[in-house]
């Protein structure tokens, strides 16, 4: 009982030797950076590489959409590896890999070529996509890693905006090959900046190097008395191999629920759509010219940027839940508004008005809720041995519904309309509100090895926020 008390009282106040940590954690956040950056530059350069390589429909689609195929394959490969191998050291890797697909799209003399390395760059997105929040919620204290996991999240959306920023500024000059290869700076930014810094401490204690990991405590932690969070990680240590088994073993079965369901629901509630598809929503709902969809497109992107700084700020004061939920409702109500646009239509500029309200409301609920809250939270449910791999499952399940999401979004419009497609997502997203009420557990002021004694006690999740 003891124990139980000091693991979830445990962490320190956040003060300004969390500096190195921030600094940790902002670096480890390139990876997200050049998620969002590889993500939309693509809307950009497409119209280029499809004059130059005369593209027909179906190779223009692939181009798109083949870097989240390779994100399916580094999310499926990076967990082990992280789990073995250690989170930096793959970070590191990952960044080599980022490098490499940037210089190869940039020079590719053939669309198989540029195929490519699309499928390269998506391999990196696709493993940075979990390790960098897996690295940085193993570094933080348990104060203040809400917000320092979510600088991921800020960094995907800082990426996108960037790559719309990129895009128009070299559409002129039409320098595609320029727009892909710039990538290449935050990624190298990514490994060099990784190699000074310390091993996840967690990991570290996991491979029995506990001596060591003891020492990065004190390190980053800046002080010399970390006995408490060693004791915790000393109660986490089950004697167990690590495995898929382990992964879907009972106890953790909730756990599991909660990383694939929130998976599937930040896709199937269609952010992506309006991310990969915003200029042609916008001139659905009645924008005439390009530079206007264009512009718009570019407020949805700092939208979604400035509320993840408002999630950044209240995801450890308020938790996590009532993020999710209040999120959830503002997409819902956006969602259906949208629809009922669609469904009236007409070029009035109340309708122009309305449709661009009602897409900013979508988009910032998402980005206080589930937009951050997903990343973050598989990346704190999850006992330490499986860590790695369980979260490269809910991450392959979360690529594979991007995936399925970008294939299916024209040819939903096709069949249901355009009004029935966004409120199929509206329905969605009302259902997700439902999956996190009964669900989803509260984290806030949780330590990681707190989460791990709640599962293994087999308590409801929904008990965990509980004071106790
Ligand atoms: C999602 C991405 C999405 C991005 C938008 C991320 O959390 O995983 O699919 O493009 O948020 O901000």
């Amino acid at each position: 009982m003891e124990g139980k008390m000091k693991i979830h009282n445990s962490g320190k106040k956040a003060s300004p030797r969390d500096l190195f940590v921030y600094l940790a954690a902002a670096l480890s956040a390139l990876g997200g950076m050049l998620f969002g950056y590889d993500t939309g530059v693509i809307s950009g350069a497409i119209l280029f590489i499809k004059k130059e390589f005369a593209l027909g429909s179906f190779l223009e689609e692939i181009v798109v959409s083949v870097v989240l195929v390779g994100a399916v394959i580094g999310a499926m490969a990076a967990g082990r590896a992280a789990d073995r191998l250690g989170r930096r050291r793959i970070i590191i890797v990952t960044a080599f890999l980022f490098v490499l697909a940037a210089l190869a799209t940039a020079v590719a003399p053939t669309v198989g070529l540029l195929i490519a390395g699309r499928i390269l760059a998506g391999i990196a997105i696709g493993a940075a996509s979990f390790i960098a929040p897996l690295y940085i919620s193993e570094i933080s204290p348990v104060k203040i890693r809400g917000k320092l996991v979510s600088f991921n999240q800020l960094a995907i959306t800082g990426g996108i905006v960037v790559s719309y920023l990129v895009g128009y500024a070299l559409s002129s000059a039409g320098d595609w090959r320029l727009m892909f290869g710039l990538a290449a700076i935050p990624a190298a930014g990514l490994g060099i900046g990784l190699l000074p810094m310390p091993d996840s401490p967690r990991w570290l204690f996991g491979q029995g190097r506990t001596e060591k990991a003891t020492e990065v405590l004190r390190h980053i932690r800046g002080h010399a008395d970390v006995s408490d969070e060693v004791k915790e990680m000393r109660l986490s240590i089950e004697k167990q191999s690590g495995s898929w088994a382990q992964v879907f073993s009972p106890h953790l079965r909730p756990a599991l629920i909660v990383g694939i369901g929130l998976a599937v629901f930040q896709q199937f509630t269609g952010i992506n759509t309006v991310i990969y598809y915003a200029p042609t929503i916008f001139q659905f709902a009645g924008f005439q010219s390009a530079s206007a969809a264009i512009l718009a497109t570019l407020g949805v992107g700092v939208v979604n940027m400035l509320l993840t700084v408002v999630a950044l700020m209240l995801l450890d004061r308020v938790g996590r839940r009532p993020l999710l939920l209040t999120g959830l409702i503002g997409m819902t109500a956006g969602l259906t508004v949208l629809g009922i646009v669609f469904l009236f239509g007409g070029t009035a500029a109340i309708v122009g008005g309305v449709s661009v309200a009602a897409l900013m409301l979508y988009v910032g609920s998402f980005a206080v809720g589930l937009g951050p809250v997903f990343w973050l939270m598989i990346a704190e449910i999850y006992p330490l041995k499986v860590r790695g791999l369980a979260m490269s499952a809910a991450t392959v399940v979360n690529w594979g519904a991007n995936l399925l999401v970008a294939v299916t979004f024209l040819t939903l419009i096709r069949a249901l309309g355009k009004a029935g497609t966004f409120w199929l997502y509206a329905v969605i997203s009302l259902g997700s509100w439902f999956f996190v009420y009964f669900l989803v557990p509260e984290t806030k002021g949780r330590s990681l090895e707190y989460i791990e004694s709640h599962w293994r006690a087999r308590k409801h999740p929904r008990s965990m926020g509980k004071q106790s």
